[in-house]
């Protein structure tokens, strides 16, 4: 039996009963659909700080003891044992894929990779130093005028091969908006490579001679893409949920999210951290810095601090710093003075008491940029890598919703406190 709430205007003594959901991990959530329909009133959350906008079964955050799962299975474990595709796999199917399924299903996502020939026209609209994402805001949201054979939403099939596309063309999509950037011939997919080989292949090789992507380089790209496949409700996916819930093809609900994403107070951070890194400059001036994002009046931030959910560590940048080490031991012999840096400023932020008192730790984008600057990914480049992952759980939360039977436009009121009823007033009387 679910837990009853009573409501009671303490005033009137009028009240409503409201049943309580009970969550298979995490916080309950009070149903209060009846509040409009019964008692004309709303709820108010602006930020949804306290607001369950669906019901889903694909990924569980708990802020406070920062855990991450992917349908049940811990970001940790899938981090150490799993593959990007695996993990794509995973969040759209709800298991973990046999060995027939996973092969299967990579088979389908190499096939994918190309985009229609007169696509790669589009790149040549935008000028040469166009940010990256909003070539692919662009060029994701034309996508359905190249692929009419798969649009009808409620056909589970044509999700399905929507879903295939979205997934194998993005790192095709975001090599060709680098290379349009750096003016180089747009490369093709080559498919006996795997799916982060392809996209080092489309990135730096070039017609003139043979390039074979770095494996340090690919398993690096294998762990980010899994640690950003997906988030919950972040504010990217609740925008493809509500683009979705209007019946908007998938594409275009994806190039919503794109562009969600690339705020600076979400996927843009990551570029931002670099920007601030190098702006920060050396480690004298990190309680400069610090001062700064501490003063009300300043609107400076410590980029890839915080986090809406996340009261303690976030997961992934743990794991993200670890692979820091790794990586640069590797590629950069250990010398990185900007990882040095970002390693004294959490250390300087985490022992002050404006950053404990408000609980805020790196998040995932504090280190990730280190790594993409490490494989010579350009600093304009890192929020498309975060698209790139995140498609996954765009598309996996797109599809959960549309194959809800009970789904619904998305329609939030407002609490309006505008003019109350007045009159028009001609001109030359005002
Ligand atoms: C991502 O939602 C997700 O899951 C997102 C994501 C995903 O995988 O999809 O995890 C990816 O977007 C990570 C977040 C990347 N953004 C940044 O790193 C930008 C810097 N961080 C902040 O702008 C902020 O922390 C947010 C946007 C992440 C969270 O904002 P909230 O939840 O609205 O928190 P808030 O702004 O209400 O902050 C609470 C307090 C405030 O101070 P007071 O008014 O209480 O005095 O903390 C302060 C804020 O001023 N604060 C910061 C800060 N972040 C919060 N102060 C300085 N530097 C910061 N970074």
């Amino acid at each position: 039996m679910a837990d009853i709430f009573t409501l009671t205007n303490k005033t009137t003594g009028d009240s409503i009963d409201l049943n309580l959901r009970e969550a298979t991990a995490g916080p309950a959530a009070l149903e209060i659909s009846a509040l409009y329909k019964e008692k004309g009133i709303l709820a108010f959350d602006p930020g949804f700080v306290s607001t369950a906008s669906c019901e889903s079964a694909i990924t569980y955050i708990d802020g406070d003891h920062g855990i991450l799962r992917y349908r049940g299975y811990p970001i940790e474990q899938l981090a150490e044992k799993s593959n990007f595709l695996e993990v794509a796999y995973l969040l759209i199917h709800g298991e973990l894929p046999s060995t027939e399924e996973l092969s299967a299903f990579e088979e389908i996502i190499v096939h994918h990779t190309m985009i229609k020939e007169t696509m790669r026209n589009l790149f040549d609209g935008f000028h040469y130093n166009a940010h990256p994402m909003s070539v692919m805001i662009g060029v994701v949201g034309s996508l359905s005028s190249f692929y009419h054979d798969s649009l009808d939403i409620h056909d589970p099939r044509h999700r399905e091969i929507s879903a295939h596309r979205m997934i194998a063309k993005m790192p095709t999509i975001a090599a060709a908006c680098y290379k349009h950037s750096a003016s180089e011939p747009i490369m093709y997919p080559q498919n006996n490579l795997d799916y982060c080989g392809n996209f080092l292949h489309m990135m730096f090789s070039t017609p003139c001679e043979p390039y074979v992507p770095d494996q340090i380089a690919i398993d690096a790209l294998n762990l980010l893409f899994i640690l950003h496949a997906d988030h919950e409700q972040n504010a990217s996916t609740s925008t493809v949920r509500l683009a979705g819930s209007s019946g908007a093809n998938p594409f275009a609900c994806i190039a919503s999210g794109i562009a969600s994403l690339w705020g600076p107070a979400h996927g843009g951070a990551n570029e931002a951290v670099l920007t601030m890194l190098e702006e920060i400059g050396d480690v004298s001036n990190i309680d400069k810095y610090i001062a700064r994002a501490k003063d009300k009046n300043d609107p400076f931030r410590l980029m890839g601090f915080g986090h809406r959910v996340y009261r303690n560590f976030d997961p992934r940048a743990t794991i993200i710093r670890k692979m820091c080490h790794e990586v640069l031991d590797k590629l950069a012999d250990g010398n990185n003075p900007m990882f040095e840096l970002a390693l004294k400023l959490e250390e300087v932020a985490l022992k002050d008491e404006y950053f404990i008192q408000r609980k805020l730790y790196p998040n995932v984008d504090f280190y990730s940029g280190i790594i993409y600057r490490a494989l010579n990914i350009p600093t304009d480049m890192f929020t498309v890598m975060f698209a790139i992952a995140r498609t996954v759980g765009w598309v996996a939360h797109w599809s959960e919703m549309i194959a809800d039977p009970q789904q619904r436009i998305s329609r939030p009121r407002q609490l309006y406190t505008g003019a109350r009823e007045r009159n028009y007033v001609p001109i030359d009387k005002r």
